[in-house]
């Protein structure tokens, strides 16, 4: 109690003297305030999760090429994308879908290849799926990142029976049926599978349901899911998208009296004009740019009020918020197939990962898993592949710059700075969070969302003095900087000297459009 006091207050004064500094010189002063000697909340490695769904090129092509492929591979799995996924630390993977998982009968992708049952994928361009990825080559790329499986079930289109066999047979170690075609299959030894989604967007294309009616149908097909064999399964129940609070009332309501799910989803994507023209990836003007940023910063509102709701439930804080698809969705790429969702990315979807992922953080109390949409050559993804070639794009490098957040605790900001505005609406210019690591080293994340102009920042840190500060930044010269197979390189990552540390005060001068993290050593 008495620390909350002290960090309010010596907030409070911080902000008076800024406020005051404003008034008098009536100049904006930029300044993020660093409370370093009070860490919060563990910061949730499974908020820098993933998802790879049977869409496009994200699993064929992007994650596997099969083992007879010319491409160097892995039991199938292609090794240039698995060494640059290896960097980013990847805690958690989702699959099959999405759109997907409501269609998806496990048992066809299980057993010899060539047996396997050959369907429609009827959500994304109707092309053939020969199942040939099922769950024994997702388990295996799960092992091969060193990460958590996260797999979502189906509710729309399948059975209590057929999901409660899925979870049995990857998860138990007891005489079955379903155990005995596991291993009949070549998998003697049950795995360990952490996150389970109790179906996907059932309001939308998983099914059409009603929030009454998912509620009670996710009760039903929750009732035998098992925790088998000491695999201790996160079920995480289908929650809204964007600002629907109704669905959470009524999942929350239901949470109340019994415990069937641990995690709530949310969906949120930031489609800048509507769904009918959502703007090009690469070819765009500055008001397409700012409205990317505007939505983006939603998903902070977003948050707020789903977990106002939650924790009008669960003061606790026992449920988890889940936001399993996230992230920029513009229109195909020229010449590509509308239902691939492949889109270039570029320094904006840079900025918007940077937003994105300090929002999480600062919500580290209540949301403990999130996931870009999508992992490979899908909407904004880290990676897009065209046959043996391979482009880390500017999201990847944030997710490699803001891995040191994962399981670090979260540390008290006050920020104060300036607008960035356009035309007559107007946004924060910078973005930020902080958190201190096991090994007492401090990292600072900030993004300058303002395409036109350095800003400068003060940055005092409350509580500890450092040794050593080091930092790294991503910038570009255009806005829409890309990084194409012609040019891979056109945005990376560079050592930061844009700072002097004196005093216990970090003096930052931000490029335009960046994103910057900073390590400081004790
Ligand atoms: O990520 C693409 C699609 O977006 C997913 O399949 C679906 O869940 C969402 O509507």
């Amino acid at each position: 109690m008495k620390k909350a006091i002290l960090l309010s207050l010596i907030i409070t004064l911080i902000g008076v003297c800024n406020i005051s500094a404003q008034k008098e010189n009536s100049v904006t002063v930029n300044q993020l305030v660093v409370v370093a000697n009070h860490p919060g909340p563990v910061i949730s490695k499974d908020i820098y999760g993933h998802f790879s769904e049977h869409l496009g090129t994200c699993i064929y092509g992007g994650l596997w090429v099969g083992t007879d492929s010319k491409i160097p591979n892995t039991y199938g799995i292609r090794n240039d994308v698995l060494f640059a996924l290896r960097e980013i630390k990847v805690p958690n993977l989702r699959w099959p879908g999405g759109c997907f998982a409501d269609t998806y009968h496990w048992k066809d992708g299980i057993g010899p290849q060539s047996k396997r049952a050959t369907i429609v994928n009827i959500h994304w361009g109707g092309v053939t799926e020969d199942n040939s990825f099922g769950t024994h080559e997702f388990m295996k790329l799960t092992e091969l990142l060193g990460c958590d499986p996260y797999i979502n079930g189906n509710v729309g289109s399948g059975t209590p029976q057929e999901m409660s066999e899925w979870v049995e047979y990857l998860t138990s170690d007891a005489v079955s049926p379903m155990t005995k075609l596991r291993k009949e299959n070549g998998q003697e030894k049950p795995w360990k599978v952490k996150y389970f989604a109790i179906g996907n967007e059932n309001w939308g294309c998983g099914g059409n349901m009603t929030d009454v009616y998912y509620a009670d149908n996710m009760r039903r097909f929750s009732t035998y899911l098992g925790s088998h064999s000491g695999n201790d399964l996160y079920r995480v129940a289908c929650g809204p998208s964007d600002f629907n609070y109704a669905w959470t009332e009524t999942l929350m309501k239901d949470a109340a009296t019994r415990n069937m799910f641990q995690g709530l989803s949310i969906h949120y994507y930031s489609i800048v004009d509507g769904w009918g023209y959502k703007g090009s990836a690469t070819k765009f003007d500055e008001r397409e740019w700012f409205e990317t940023m505007r939505m983006n910063l939603q998903m902070d509102n977003i948050i707020k009020g789903h977990s106002a709701i939650m924790d009008r439930y669960d003061p606790q804080k026992t449920k988890g918020l889940v936001v399993d698809e996230w992230g920029n969705w513009f229109n195909v790429e020229p010449g590509t197939n509308p239902g691939f969702l492949y889109q270039q990315n570029t320094m904006r979807d840079a900025v918007t990962a940077a937003i994105h992922l300090n929002i999480f953080n600062q919500h580290a109390a209540r949301v403990k898993v999130a996931n870009l949409a999508q992992m490979v050559n899908v909407l904004q993804s880290v990676i897009l592949t065209k046959d043996d070639k391979m482009v880390l794009t500017p999201t990847y490098y944030v997710f490699k710059m803001f891995r040191v957040h994962q399981e670090a605790q979260l540390l008290n900001i006050d920020l104060r700075c300036e607008d960035y505005v356009n035309g007559t609406k107007k946004i924060p210019a910078i973005s930020a969070s902080a958190s201190v690591d096991r090994d007492g080293k401090v990292h600072i994340s900030m993004a300058n969302l303002n395409p036109n102009k350095a800003v400068t920042v003060t940055c005092p840190l409350i509580g500890e003095t450092y040794k050593k500060v080091t930092a790294e930044v991503l910038t570009s010269s255009e806005i829409n900087s890309f990084n194409s197979f012609e040019k891979p390189d056109a945005v990376k990552p560079a050592a930061f000297n844009g700072f002097s540390y004196k005093d216990g005060i970090l003096s930052i001068t931000m490029p335009s459009k960046s994103v910057v993290v900073f390590e400081l050593t004790k």
